[in-house]
């Protein structure tokens, strides 16, 4: 299996909604929601966007506390973190006054319910005018719309879609280091529409390649197999 970024609809949605925060004017809020159903890729979106783009890159953890989450900020924007709590929040804002840059918070899902740590995300927001997205669950946009304050100040939003069957064929062309036929792969990966399902399917098929001595899956060979669902 290759390992390479596949540039995937989703990913180009997303670029595109970096690229509208990004050139928003200053007076409209520039908070960002990405959301949408595990394995279609969104963690590697964000951190592949922010390597490229000098983007502050956070993953919220469970029981993740207000100064913890202040504390990796800080660390990912190159500081070493103070002790205090309000000498936290006013690193973050000094640094990304002089040095403006994208904050994106993975896996928001386990802030949501924390009011605290809602607060501090908007205060980041309004204080910085640094642009701030947010990537959760499929029912994470359900869930951030009770919070009104900081709702409003989301002007980007955007679900991650499960793969389309042309979505598909770019990521087994590019990640197979196999020949699969256009026939057996519609078949084999007709019912697998994340990227964990087709990674696997892929390491299959190469494997079954291998051990056979083939250069190409046909269909011959995925009929044989039992198609997981
Ligand atoms: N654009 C991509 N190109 C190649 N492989 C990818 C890409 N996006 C994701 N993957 C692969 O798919 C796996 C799942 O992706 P990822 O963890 O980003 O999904 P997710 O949407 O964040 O899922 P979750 O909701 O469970 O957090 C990754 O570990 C990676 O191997
Ligand atoms: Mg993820």
């Amino acid at each position: 299996m290759r390992k390479l970024f596949v540039k995937t609809h989703n990913v180009k949605r997303f670029i595109g909604l970096m690229n509208n925060l990004i050139d928003k004017s200053n007076e409209v809020p520039k908070m960002g929601l990405v959301y949408g159903d595990p394995g279609l890729g969104k963690t590697q979106t964000a951190v592949w966007w922010a390597t490229k783009n000098e983007a502050v890159y956070v993953r919220a953890q469970n029981k993740m506390t207000n100064k913890w989450l202040l504390e990796k900020i800080v660390y990912e924007l190159g500081e070493s973190p103070s002790r205090k709590m309000a000498d936290l929040i006013e690193q973050c804002i000094s640094h990304l006054r002089l040095k403006p840059q994208v904050i994106i918070i993975d896996e928001v899902d386990y802030l949501i319910n924390r009011m605290k740590i809602v607060e501090t995300l908007r205060d980041l927001h309004d204080l910085t005018g640094a642009p701030v997205v947010l990537i959760g669950m499929q029912e994470s946009k359900t869930k951030l719309g009770k919070y009104r304050h900081l709702y409003d100040r989301i002007s980007e939003i955007l679900e991650f879609k499960p793969f389309s069957k042309e979505d598909v064929e770019v990521i087994v062309e590019e990640l197979s280091e196999i020949k699969i036929s256009d026939e057996a792969r519609e078949i084999f990966f007709e019912k697998k529409n994340r990227f964990r399902q087709i990674i696997k399917g892929i390491a299959l098929l190469e494997n079954l390649a291998k051990t056979n001595g083939l250069l190409k899956i046909d269909t011959k060979q995925v009929k044989g197999l039992t198609i997981e669902k």
